[in-house]
């Protein structure tokens, strides 16, 4: 490091040619591709933690859609809004309760309480497991209900569900260093940096299966309850890295909530309350650094300049084109169909005799013959009148449709590009992909997709702008050499 100081001239030379070629300010223009939870957390942690020495003024964010949210998003069923996307949060998602205090959103707790409602999971010939459902609303019989479930629970997979839970719990408690205070929480340049620090990176190196099994959890509960948990929330098998895994399980615990009225809202607040310039139905097409300037093309035929870019979508499956080009490792990102029935379960597919005996949660494991992830009652309207959301991991055709069914008065279908096909070891894309102030939040969704981790990543991220806008290098060799290695190209270029 020590040929730090040499560099911070250099770097204030850069952001004030930045800076001189943006007419509009003297600071420079961030530009944010994508309003997501990711686009309008970084908008928001801009604004936040922005001081006199490090000025934003504008902020611009680029939406191809014409809805802010991203992958937080609604549907609507004959006429009742639900989740589409991200539905539920977890109580230590800290970040997602801040967002949801400071806008004044309530929070809702899941509308049935575990313990009224039935789990089961499918193995494409019969139930290899079914908690017990009562149907009434005598609170003690429901007591007695959920004790004989955890009961039968335990039965089936004993001692393993303690180790399960500690798995969990100090995956999450490596999680929470990401919420101290910047006196012990340093900037970071990379993902593996930031992993390294909270202890989590070594969770990204193996399966998910392979920490269980050194974790001494049994075969049965892997390849059944862990895996009804990955397939619901990542659409995979216990073959995800160990990091996802552990966050998918925690995603089923106790304490869940969500936005009332919807997910979006966190997006939408946080954008109305950062002062942003918002571009709602315009897709940026090219990043063109220019003169250390970036331009951003879009759909609409316009051009603009900006000091600063942030990449805050996934672009495995979008068509930026950047010039000059970038490098990322490759990465796939795992479809979720997410299919939205109003109508009523057909209890015979399922080789059973009556609607109620179809637990209101259908899991499922590893078998190439069971078409669909889960099934679960999203709201029961009457005895025959129920809306469902089915996950799986291609498009549901009416005919099979038709027969999971009895009734479908209305069916909506969504094919989500919705995470990363996760492995293990993972690779990362890097935060800086030029080495000069083009950043990509989404790198992080390789270690796990969430709300709540686009945030902590997007918090680094405006952390990291400000700090290089003071010319404070994080400490990552690699990304200084773009500045210091060619020290005499930057010159040429002023
Ligand atoms: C079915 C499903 C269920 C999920 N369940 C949960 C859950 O229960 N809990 C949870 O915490 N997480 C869940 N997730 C994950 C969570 O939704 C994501 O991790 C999170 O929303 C990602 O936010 P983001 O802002 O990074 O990306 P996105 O929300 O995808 O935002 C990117 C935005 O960029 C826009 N965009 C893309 N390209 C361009 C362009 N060229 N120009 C302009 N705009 C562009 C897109 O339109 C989009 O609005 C789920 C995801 C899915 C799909
Ligand atoms: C739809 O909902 C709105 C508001 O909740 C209500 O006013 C309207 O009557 C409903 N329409 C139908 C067809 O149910
Ligand atoms: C949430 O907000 C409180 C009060 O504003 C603050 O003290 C705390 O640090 C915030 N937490 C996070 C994770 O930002
Ligand atoms: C939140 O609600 C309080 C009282 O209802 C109000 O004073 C405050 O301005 C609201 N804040 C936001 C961000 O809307
Ligand atoms: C439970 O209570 C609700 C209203 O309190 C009532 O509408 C419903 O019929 C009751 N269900 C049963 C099974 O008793
Ligand atoms: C990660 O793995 C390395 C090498 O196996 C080990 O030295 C280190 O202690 C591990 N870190 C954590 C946090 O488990
Ligand atoms: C972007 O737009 C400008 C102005 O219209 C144009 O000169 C430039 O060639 C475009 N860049 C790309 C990469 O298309
Ligand atoms: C479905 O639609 C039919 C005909 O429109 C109607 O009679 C029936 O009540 C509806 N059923 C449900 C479950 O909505
Ligand atoms: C930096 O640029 C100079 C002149 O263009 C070149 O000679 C030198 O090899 C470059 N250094 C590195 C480390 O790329």
């Amino acid at each position: 490091m020590k040929n730090l100081h040499l560099l911070l001239p250099l770097i204030t030379l850069i952001i004030i040619a930045a800076a001189t070629v943006d007419s509009s300010s003297s600071s420079p223009t961030v530009c944010i591709i994508g309003s997501g939870i990711a686009g309008s957390s970084v908008a928001h942690f801009l604004r936040t933690y922005s001081t006199s020495a490090s000025t934003i003024t504008t902020i611009k964010i680029f939406e191809r859609h014409n809805i802010i949210g991203g992958r937080t998003a609604a549907v609507t069923l004959s006429n009742e809004t639900f989740e589409a996307g991200a539905s539920i949060l977890h109580p230590k998602n800290y970040h997602a309760l801040n967002y949801t205090k400071y806008l004044n959103l309530s929070i809702r707790n899941p509308p049935s309480s575990e313990s009224d409602s039935s789990f089961g999971i499918w193995n494409g010939r019969d139930f290899t497991f079914k908690t017990l459902s009562i149907n009434s609303n005598f609170s003690f019989l429901q007591r007695i209900v959920s004790l004989a479930n955890e009961v039968l629970i335990f039965f089936r997979y004993g001692l393993s569900l303690f180790r399960m839970n500690s798995f969990v719990d100090s995956t999450v408690n490596y999680f929470l260093r990401y919420y101290e205070g910047f006196e012990s929480r340093p900037v970071f340049a990379s993902v593996e940096d930031m992993l390294r620090w909270s202890g989590l990176y070594n969770l990204t190196r193996r399966t998910l299966y392979e920490e269980l099994i050194d974790a001494h959890l049994s075969r049965r509960l892997i390849e059944e309850l862990v895996t009804v948990v990955t397939r619901i929330n990542y659409g995979q098998s216990v073959s995800i890295s160990g990091l996802a895994g552990a966050v998918s399980l925690a995603g089923c615990g106790s304490g869940l909530w969500s936005v009332e009225g919807g997910n979006r809202q966190m997006a939408a607040g946080l954008i109305s309350h950062s002062d942003v310039e918002l571009h709602l139905n315009e897709e940026v097409e090219s990043v063109s650094f220019i003169k250390q300037t970036y331009h951003l093309n879009t759909t609409k035929g316009k051009s603009y300049q900006c000091g600063i870019t942030v990449v805050a979508t996934p672009l495995d499956e979008v068509k930026i084109q950047f010039h000059p080009g970038i490098s990322i490792p490759e990465r796939k990102l795992q479809h979720t169909y997410t299919t939205f029935v109003r109508g009523v379960i057909n209890p015979g597919y399922f080789g059973l005799g009556s609607v109620s005996e179809v637990p209101q949660l259908v899991g499922t494991v590893e078998n190439p013959d069971v078409p669909f992830s889960s099934i679960s009652v999203l709201k029961q309207h009457k005895e025959d009148d129920m809306s469902y959301k089915v996950f799986s991991r291609k498009p549901l055709d009416d005919a099979l449709l038709d027969r999971i069914f009895s009734v479908r008065n209305e069916t909506v279908k969504i094919d989500w590009g919705a995470y990363p096909h996760y492995h293990a070891p993972e690779v990362f894309a890097p935060f800086i992909l030029d080495g000069h102030h083009l950043y990509y939040v989404n790198a992080f969704e390789n270690a796990a997709s969430t709300i709540e981790t686009s945030a902590v990543a997007a918090e680094n991220i405006a952390r990291l702008i400000l700090s290089r806008l003071n010319g404070q290098e994080p400490v990552d060799p690699v990304n200084l050499k773009s500045f210091g290695d060619n020290a005499s190209d930057v010159h040429a270029d002023l």
